[in-house]
């Protein structure tokens, strides 16, 4: 049978991005573009900023990407876009874009839960990984444990009950001036620091349930900082949120039952030194320890035009009124958490 070719558009943070990738897991071409610069002055991203931006550069990158893969529209099989969770200005301008060009070109839609693109990127790298395996998601906006199932099962072991583990990198890059974005500016500084020579806090450690909590060090970085230098406090705060991520792990693996891999997706996971503390933890269990490549980590098209070829070959396609969700739960079974916020 032909693989097919799917369209994929992203844009539910500060990445623009269109991919065309095909079904049995061949990139035809991926196109992205980063706000970072129209962001740092505020140390953060400004959704207002961020939607403006994507209006933008949203075409122009589809464009391009039609003609890296030299295809036409009229050659695609299905359109995919990122239907949620994110900042709902964004998500609109892609999820239209994408409908749109679904409705004038008589195309398939797939509506992609921006999650379940994470979640299923490692198998568009290693076409081996096969269901069921422990994921931990670690984002900028999410911190998860999730047993996946297959294409559209899955279950929620544990979230964060405050920030995220990105949240927290980005945090404390700002607090120590190592400007934004935070993860590869705390992992550069860090490289060069003693992880030891700063006691921090490893909340939620050892505790039954295994979720996350890193408010608690992000403060205790704060009420550090000036102490030490940013590379001593850098490496130490990564040292602390490792530990935490290990421990956490350790503890889902037991809860998850037989799995065929420990898979780490999501930005965080372009951190080399969480990689390797998690693919030790991955062969002391038996286990394959499967995390994409840097590129297919942080937000990116690709892993949205997979998941919208996963699904299709599922026959799961949306209807052009499918709204943009700010909030989107891969797991909507799973229970709320203690003193855990809204986030999904
Ligand atoms: O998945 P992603 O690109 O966007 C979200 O969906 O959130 O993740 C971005 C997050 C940011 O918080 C960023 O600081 C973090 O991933 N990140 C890193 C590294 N590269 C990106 N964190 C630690 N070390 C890195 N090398
Ligand atoms: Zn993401």
């Amino acid at each position: 049978m032909r693989p097919s070719v799917i369209l994929g558009i992203e844009s539910s943070c500060d990445e623009t991005a269109a991919a065309l990738v095909r079904s049995d897991g061949r990139v035809l071409a991926h196109r992205l573009l980063g706000q970072e610069a129209a962001h740092a002055p505020f140390g953060g991203v400004v959704p207002e900023i961020a939607a403006r931006a994507h209006v933008e550069a949203l075409e122009p990158l589809i464009v391009a990407a039609l003609r890296d893969a030299g295809m036409a529209l009229a050659e695609v099989d299905a359109i995919a876009a990122t239907a949620g969770p994110g900042l709902i200005g964004g998500v609109m301008v892609g999820l239209v874009t994408g409908k749109a060009m679904a409705h004038a070109a008589g195309k398939p839609f797939v509506a992609v839960n921006h999650l379940e693109g994470h979640a299923l990127s490692p198998r568009l790298s290693d076409p081996d990984l096969a269901f069921p395996y422990l994921l931990l998601l670690v984002s900028g906006g999410h911190c998860q444990l999730l047993l996946v199932q297959g294409v559209g099962r899955y279950r929620r072991l544990a979230t964060t009950i405050d920030d995220a583990a990105g949240e927290a990198f980005d945090k404390t890059a700002k607090l120590l001036g190592l400007g934004f974005p935070g993860g590869p500016a705390v992992e550069r500084a860090a490289a060069r620091g003693n992880p030891a020579a700063v006691p921090l806090p490893r909340p939620l450690k050892g505790s039954a349930e295994p979720h996350f909590s890193f408010a608690g060090l992000k403060s205790a970085v704060a009420r550090a900082a000036g102490q030490h230098s940013p590379e001593d406090l850098a490496a130490s705060f990564q040292a602390a949120v490792i530990d935490c991520l290990i421990d956490r792990t350790t503890r889902a693996l037991a809860r998850a039952g037989g799995v065929n891999a420990l898979v780490v997706a999501g930005g965080v996971a372009a951190n080399g030194a969480v990689r390797a503390a998690l693919a030790t933890l991955a062969q002391a269990h038996g286990l394959r320890f499967v995390a994409p490549p840097l590129w297919l980590c942080t937000d990116n098209a690709a892993m949205i035009a997979w998941a919208g070829a996963e699904r299709f070959a599922q026959g799961l396609t949306d209807p052009l009124d499918t709204p943009a969700r700010p909030r989107w739960p891969l797991d909507p079974e799973a229970e709320a958490v203690r003193g855990a916020g809204v986030k999904a």
